[in-house]
């Protein structure tokens, strides 16, 4: 290669370095951005409309209700209440929120999923879970798994498929703390086997060594 273009690569791969070291939320850029749905007072900053500082008071700030339970009467047993920037706009441009999930007794299951843009620092207030993740291909794909007892941390790193599953006999509650505004969440289950439209039963089998007409079974769930 010329010198131009050894120049070239390494600048490549130095974009790309930065590109992964920066891969959460950017960084604020004023004190504060609370998001604003009319941009009639509005200025444009990292997606949302920042609401005139002037205009902000404490309230903005403030939100009450993650002490109220979800209903887990439903196929898992569990409910995500989550406190994203749509509901919380003060975190906009901030990098961080919240979920509050409920456990039904024994069985309730937050199943497999996994967060794009966040880590995740799981607060156990009451109950008790099996949680877990499991690292990257390049990593083994190894299981890291641990029971929690009211009061115990447990982190998911960022991108990583992780679950919970309440394994006592009394509901279980948590609370967790989420490295973006918006962290969104892939449920591994409902995103393979649910997609709109389907994906090809031949594929999942394939990939699951299942057979077809279990594969069109799933599909039929969800
Ligand atoms: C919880 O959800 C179930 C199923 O949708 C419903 O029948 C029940 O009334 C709900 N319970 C409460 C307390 O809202």
């Amino acid at each position: 290669m010329r010198g131009v273009e050894h120049f070239l690569v390494a600048f490549a791969l130095l974009t790309l370095v930065s590109k992964l070291a920066s891969a959460s939320d950017p960084s604020p850029l004023q004190d504060f951005c609370v998001a604003l749905n009319d941009p009639k007072y509005g200025l444009f900053v990292n997606g949302k409309f920042c609401k005139d500082p002037k205009l902000v008071t404490a309230d903005d700030f403030f939100l009450a209700g993650i002490n109220i339970p979800g209903n887990t009467s439903n196929a898992v047993g569990s409910i995500v209440t989550p406190f994203f920037v749509d509901k919380f706009p003060a975190l906009n441009t901030l990098g961080v929120s919240l979920a509050r999930i409920d456990f039904a007794p024994y069985g309730g299951l937050n199943p497999p999923h996994t967060h794009p843009r966040a880590s995740e620092v799981l607060f156990l207030q009451e109950g008790t879970l099996l949680v877990g993740f499991v690292t990257s291909n390049q990593d083994g794909n190894r299981l890291f798994t641990k029971v929690l007892n009211q009061g115990d941390l447990f982190v998911f790193p960022i991108g990583l498929i992780h679950f919970q599953l309440n394994i006592g006999n009394t509901p279980a509650v948590a609370i967790s703390s989420l490295s973006s505004q918006f962290p969104e969440v892939i449920t591994i289950a409902n995103s393979l086997f649910g997609s709109k439209p389907l994906i090809n039963p031949d594929v999942l089998a394939e990939a699951f060594m299942l057979d077809k007409t279990v594969v069109q079974n799933l599909e039929s769930k969800f």
